[in-house]
């Protein structure tokens, strides 16, 4: 088979958490990763959480707010490529394709249903490069859970290391990637990643996050509350399986204190992948983490305190905790182009590896 073409891509993502746009820049032909590039992240003003949020668990088809708020969080993104474009001298005619995954509003796959609002063809229009998007929909169609979507790329990452391996992705909601001695892949969303923690702060404090774990450090972890929210079908559900963020809430934590409920949640997300763990055909020899919550030490000491196993920040392999995500759809958009599959059985539970994502050209 002749050698694909290693291509340059944009990989674009506004994750559950809401905290705003990672945009990252990678070099791959689909199969291999050949480079990464420069990446950055721009944050949302919280007016923009606010619209966004607005939207969460409502059908974006048809509905007037989601295509408006879509076509905001749209230029939006246009500005993230052009200030990662600007700011590494590089123009439109460098980047072969923008893998724009959109912000996620409504995740119901058993009714076939997922939904990324934002509009690829004026990306593309708005960048003058091509754009894929819709990475999720073919999936779903096909019976999949439509995520997780990186297992893919956490599998490229990782052909040198040693398996069995866990890359564990703490976003809003959280994912896990379990990587067999022979590649093979089990993914799934364990529970809450961050998206909890974020609420319960907001609520209580008007804070965007528990920055540096402060609060949970200083309160303590009510078991009665813990165990009242583990118990939840979905941890002894068979994989595959995924969230939507709007799944779980802080309910159970209203009689807590700000500290014990942060302690508490913190705790709760723990619990989760500690659930996930014990659903692994074979335990993992280390734990990777990406996405933000790798930043909060009460989170990373709770993960520490349960797991048997090292449990390193991305960066122990090389690779780029705030980025990744950004960079898998990089990736996916590249495997779309070439018409390779986007997911496979153990990741999504689709019948057949599934090829997917809508290409946008700019004119
Ligand atoms: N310094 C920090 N201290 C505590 N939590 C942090 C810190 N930095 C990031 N986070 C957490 O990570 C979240 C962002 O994670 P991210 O991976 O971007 O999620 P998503 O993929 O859902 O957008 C924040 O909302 C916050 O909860
Ligand atoms: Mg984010």
């Amino acid at each position: 088979m002749a050698a694909a073409k290693i291509m340059t891509a944009i990989g674009l993502m506004s994750g559950t958490s809401m905290d705003g746009i990672d945009a990252a820049l990678l070099q791959t032909d689909g199969d291999t990763v050949s480079g990464f590039g420069p990446s950055l992240s721009q944050p949302y003003d919280e007016n923009f959480r606010d619209k966004l949020r607005a939207l969460l668990g409502r059908d974006s088809d048809h509905n007037e707010d989601a295509t408006a708020i879509g076509e905001e969080l749209t230029d939006r993104h246009a500005e993230a490529v052009n200030r990662l474009l600007a700011d590494n001298g590089l123009g439109p005619s460098d980047i072969d394709v923008i893998g724009f995954h959109g912000h996620t509003v409504f995740h119901q796959p058993e009714k076939g249903i997922t939904r990324q609002i934002g509009d690829g063809g004026r990306l593309a229009r708005q960048t003058g490069i091509k754009v894929v998007n819709d990475f999720r929909a073919n999936d779903v169609a096909g019976g999949g859970q439509g995520a997780p979507f990186a297992p893919l790329y956490h599998a490229a990452l990782s052909v040198k290391f040693e398996k069995p391996l866990a890359v564990l992705n703490i976003g809003g909601v959280a994912n896990v990637t379990w990587i067999s001695p022979d590649g093979g892949l089990i993914a799934f969303d364990t529970g809450p990643g961050n998206a909890l923690i974020d609420d319960w702060v907001r609520d209580r404090e008007g804070l965007a996050m528990d920055e540096g774990g402060k609060l949970a450090h200083a309160g303590t972890v009510n078991q009665a509350v813990l165990e009242q929210l583990m118990d939840n079908p979905y941890f002894d559900l068979p994989y595959p399986k995924s969230l939507d963020r709007e799944d779980f809430d802080v309910i159970a934590a209203t009689g807590l204190s700000t500290a014990d409920g942060a302690a508490t949640l913190v705790a709760f997300t723990a619990a989760s992948i500690d659930a996930a763990a014990h659903q692994f055909p074979a335990l993992p020899n280390r734990w990777l983490v990406c996405g933000g919550g790798r930043h909060n030490p009460a989170l990373m000491a709770a993960l520490r305190g349960l797991l048997l196993q090292p449990v390193e920040p991305a960066e122990m392999a090389g690779w780029q905790g705030d980025a990744l995500e950004a960079q898998a759809f990089a990736f996916l958009a590249v495997r779309s182009l070439n018409g390779q599959p986007l997911s496979l059985p153990g990741t999504t539970g689709v019948a057949e590896p599934m090829r997917g994502g809508v290409l946008h050209h700019p004119a």
